[in-house]
């Protein structure tokens, strides 16, 4: 139903922040009862990066945000649009795109965050796309920024190990039809909201509330083993949505960029599309599940690596609380 707008949008400027405390599994194993073996084995990870002292999701944001329009070469005045994805945003109220605004310069642009979870940046990406598509913006920066170590139980093994902070953002301008995004499928299930979730912080369970905190309501929540299994059958699902809409084969994929949570999951997804281990990018083993800034972070690393090159075809795919799914066919 949507591949024949005469206008689309490409990515023309990345840009990333990492912060620099690292926390490794030997870490963790001084912490709560694991190992370096479990953790390596069971999700693939070995270190990922936390926010520390005088560091916060703007903080993130807005350095990811700068790199990306230098790379660009944009003046950020020329900005429309700012779409932050993220779930544990700077403050409630405002949005935290508003307070990076005057940071970033983009002064001329409307701002907005977007909430999704993991899948944010793969939404963000399809919302400001629309508004390429319409004409409305020929500018946008779309950022996929996380602070998830704030709100990590730290005493709950079988969470703490796999989240880790960053922040990575786009630039993007309008493209013909044929470049740029080509193709894009998203879904949501809240029959399962409560398989990825943090109960706490917002109006049912308000901050402010000691009771609240002492239940450890304001902490993120998984149920790992089940949302495993709908992850694997979801991204595949997503990713043949995409290719079979676009009619593109498999074969033709240069790069999968998939959502960095674990690397069974990764490696299923891929066994299952039949796409060859050298074509997939991981960097779970670095920075861990950095929900919405998994995939902005591996794009870089992957144009770091020399693996994503001008003409190629990507087909990123994210998957995280809400439920939310994700997956988007790019011309690089
Ligand atoms: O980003 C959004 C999407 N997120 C995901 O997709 C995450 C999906 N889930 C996962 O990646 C995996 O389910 C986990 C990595 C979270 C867990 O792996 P699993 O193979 O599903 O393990 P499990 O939850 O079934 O637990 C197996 C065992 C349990 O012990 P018992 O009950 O068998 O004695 C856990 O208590 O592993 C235990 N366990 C741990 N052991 C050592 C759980 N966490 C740890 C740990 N260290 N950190």
């Amino acid at each position: 139903m949507h591949d024949h707008h005469t206008r689309t949008a490409k990515i023309v400027g990345l840009g990333t922040s990492l912060p620099a405390r690292v926390l490794t599994n030997a870490d963790f194993e001084r912490m709560v009862e694991t190992s370096d073996e479990w953790i390596v084995t069971r999700t693939g990870i070995r270190e990922r990066r936390v926010v520390g002292p005088g560091e916060s999701l703007a903080t993130l944001a807005v350095e990811a945000g700068q790199k990306a329009l230098a790379d660009a070469g944009v003046d950020p005045r020329e900005v429309e649009l700012v779409i932050l994805a993220t779930a544990t945003p700077e403050q409630p109220i405002p949005a935290t795109s508003a307070i990076i605004q005057p940071l970033l310069g983009a002064t001329r642009a409307v701002c907005f965050d977007l909430s999704a979870a993991c899948s944010g940046f793969v939404y963000a990406l399809q919302v400001a796309r629309q508004f390429f598509s319409t004409g409305e913006v020929s500018t946008a920066l779309v950022i996929g920024a996380e602070t998830l170590s704030r709100y990590v139980d730290y005493t709950d093994r079988a969470t703490c190990v796999l989240f880790g902070d960053g922040a990575g953002a786009v630039v993007l301008k309008a493209a013909p039809a044929g470049e740029g995004i080509l193709r894009v499928a998203w879904h949501t299930d809240g029959t399962f909201a409560d398989f990825i979730c943090m109960p706490g912080g917002g109006s049912r369970f308000p901050p402010n509330v000691k009771e609240h905190v002492d239940a450890r309501l304001p902490f993120i929540k998984m149920r790992g083993n089940e949302t495993f299994k709908v992850a694997v059958r979801s991204l595949a699902e997503v990713c043949e949505e995409v290719l079979t809409g676009a009619g593109v084969k498999v074969e033709d994929i240069d790069l999968l960029v998939p959502h960095q949570a674990n690397i069974r999951i990764i490696d299923a997804v891929a066994s299952r599309l039949g796409v060859p281990a050298e074509k997939v990018f991981v960097n779970v083993d670095r920075v861990g599940n950095t929900s919405a800034a998994s995939i902005p972070l591996a794009l870089a690393d992957a144009r770091a690596q020399g693996r994503l090159k001008p003409g190629d075809l990507v087909l990123m795919a994210a998957f995280g609380g809400g439920l939310t799914w994700a997956a988007s066919l790019l011309r690089w």
